[in-house]
């Protein structure tokens, strides 16, 4: 007998990620607002996505664009009033999409007032609510260094003691010891719950257990049982998707946050794919994909959750790079690989998400000098690198590949000026593509990759087997060629996907015969399991199996 496992809504939906600032101005100022979101909520709901991941939109001095929040129950005033907040919820209800909120708990802004106080009284009651330490302006207390260049210690001169920063200095960590400080935490998680959101994608939740005297940052020892104790205060009975941005987990880490009996999160974004194209722990140290780790890196990830956890599935987020030019070929087989890389991985176990304007294949936005760089992790990494001696043509080539800004060019709407994002000028160029590569464009082609996106979409809506089904990996193809079953109730579904751009034979003729193309890149009507592959070519069929197989 199987174990009997409770199906809950987020399994079966697909989370689309927006980029607030980045995703639609309302009133001319040049940046994105909560309006701007309403009035494309119905685009969304054509798309067929059932919840909305929103970056930060709390009040804050933007030095990290809203990862450096200043109030978390105030809603910044670039992106609108709580009025606005509200009145997101219920339309997007309405049209059965969820809100997720980004939570962003390891730290604060330095103006949050809870610092400010901090920082003004060594006696105050906040000042425990941050880590401080003993130092001098010489010597700091140790050698941690910031995710974003530099120590990870800044001096406070007045009382002569150092604050803890593990990104800017103007993001200090919470200090997670401090039991009231939590409780505020959840208090205002309450708030947000009882509004009407429907869950949290949580920050770099793995760093909230750091012990800095001893090194340890991520996964540190008390990191569950805050979880436990958060989940136990703010989740338990209510019906949340919740999703942790774990940069550290393994698989077995993974476990820990996501199996249901232990009552922490639902699933977090794991990165061990994403860091398969740089040397070292560097991102900006490049190296070129290796597909077969690809493969097998995803069906670790694929096989060895079980019932005791539950992936998400993602390749871009507002960190990362675009990945139709990350891992595709954005210029020749623009469409055909950003279509495969919707198949493939809308055909895995696991929650998909979408990061905006991934439906409709945007690209990244390459630029010839550091004026035109907003992101600070870019520029902090610029000043560093300049240090050390690179020259800026390779710290230029880093930015391109693997830069934030890539992914947040203003959403390309239309053929307009500003890509229909804005009628002011916006606060980030946007990509000059945007005349040939935009969401009416798309709109207007039945074979666009929005049409492939919305597809599958549908399909996960139709079919348990994309949802519940064994994944087993086809090792009988060539490195380059991704393919895999999935198998539901006796039926199974082949994906096979040729992430190259030069054509691949395949001979799958061992796993049976198709009955039936679900969908395939090249609008093919039948397909055959021996056969060449076309550059990026990619298709799902339905087999019917061989005994043996
Ligand atoms: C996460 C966010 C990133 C932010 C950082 C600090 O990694 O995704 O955008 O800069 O945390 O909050
Ligand atoms: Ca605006």
């Amino acid at each position: 007998m199987g174990i009997v496992v409770e199906k809950r809504w987020w399994q079966s939906t697909v989370v689309y990620q927006i980029y607030p600032r980045s995703f639609q101005d309302s009133n001319g100022d040049g940046i994105g607002d909560l309006s701007g979101i309403i009035k494309r909520l119905d685009y969304l709901q054509n798309l067929g996505i059932g919840a909305i991941w929103l970056s930060p939109v709390y009040q804050s001095p933007n030095d990290d664009n809203g990862y450096d929040i200043s109030d978390y129950l105030a809603i910044m005033e670039e992106f609108g009033t709580m009025d606005d907040m509200d009145l997101l919820i219920a339309e997007a209800k309405k049209r059965d999409i969820a809100i997720i909120m980004d939570l962003v708990v390891n730290h604060s802004s330095d103006e949050h007032r809870w610092f400010v106080e901090a920082k003004k009284d060594k006696n105050s009651p906040y000042r425990d609510y941050y880590i401080w330490r003993d130092g001098t302006p010489e010597q700091c207390p140790n050698d941690i260094g910031s995710i974003f260049g530099g120590s990870a210690w800044e001096y406070d001169e007045a009382s002569g003691q150092y604050y803890f920063h593990l990104f800017s200095k103007k993001q200090p960590d919470l200090n997670w010891e401090n039991e009231v400080l939590r409780k505020e935490i959840y208090h205002m998680m309450n708030s947000w719950l009882d509004k009407g959101i429907a869950g949290f994608r949580m920050d770099v939740i793995d760093l909230i257990g750091k012990v800095p005297d001893e090194h340890i940052t991520g996964n540190g020892p008390k990191l569950h049982d805050y979880l436990q104790e958060m989940h136990q205060a703010t989740l338990k009975g209510r019906d949340t998707l919740t999703v942790g941005e774990t940069w550290g987990a393994t698989t077995e880490v993974a476990k820990l946050y996501s199996d249901p009996k232990r009552e922490e999160l639902s699933m977090v974004f794991q990165f061990e794919h994403i860091g398969l194209d740089q040397k070292g722990f560097e991102k900006w140290d490049l190296k070129e994909l290796d597909l077969l780790e690809l493969k097998l890196v995803l069906s670790k990830w694929q096989s060895e959750l079980g019932n005791e956890g539950w992936n998400s599935l993602f390749w871009n987020n507002h960190d990362l790079p675009r990945i139709v030019s990350r891992w595709g070929d954005d210029k020749t087989f623009r469409v055909e690989s950003a279509k495969l890389f919707a198949i493939l991985l809308h055909s895995m176990k696991g929650t998909p998400y979408i990061y905006q304007g991934e439906e409709i294949g945007m690209t990244n936005c390459p630029v010839t000098d550091f004026s035109e760089i907003d992101d600070i992790e870019s520029k902090n990494m610029i000043s560093d690198r300049l240090e050390k001696g690179y020259t800026k043509e390779e710290i230029l080539t880093s930015i391109n590949a693997k830069g934030r800004d890539n992914a947040r060019t203003p959403m390309q709407w239309d053929d307009t000026a500003n890509a229909g994002f804005t009628t002011g000028t916006p606060w980030l160029h946007v990509n000059p593509n945007y005349k040939e590569i935009n969401v009416q464009a798309a709109l207007n082609d039945k074979n666009s990759i929005f049409y492939t996106y919305q597809k599958m979409i549908q399909l996960r809506k139709e079919h348990d087997l994309l949802v519940w089904g064994e994944y087993h990996l086809v090792e009988e193809v060539p490195d380059e060629v991704f393919a895999f079953t999935r198998t539901y109730q006796g039926e199974t579904w082949l994906t096979v996907a040729n992430m190259t751009g030069v054509s691949q034979t395949i001979d799958l003729q061992e796993y049976g015969k198709v009955a039936e193309v679900i969908i395939s890149n090249y609008n093919f009507d039948t397909v055959s399991i021996v056969k060449g592959l076309e550059p990026y070519e990619a298709f799902i069929v339905k087999l019917i199996k061989n005994k043996s197989k």
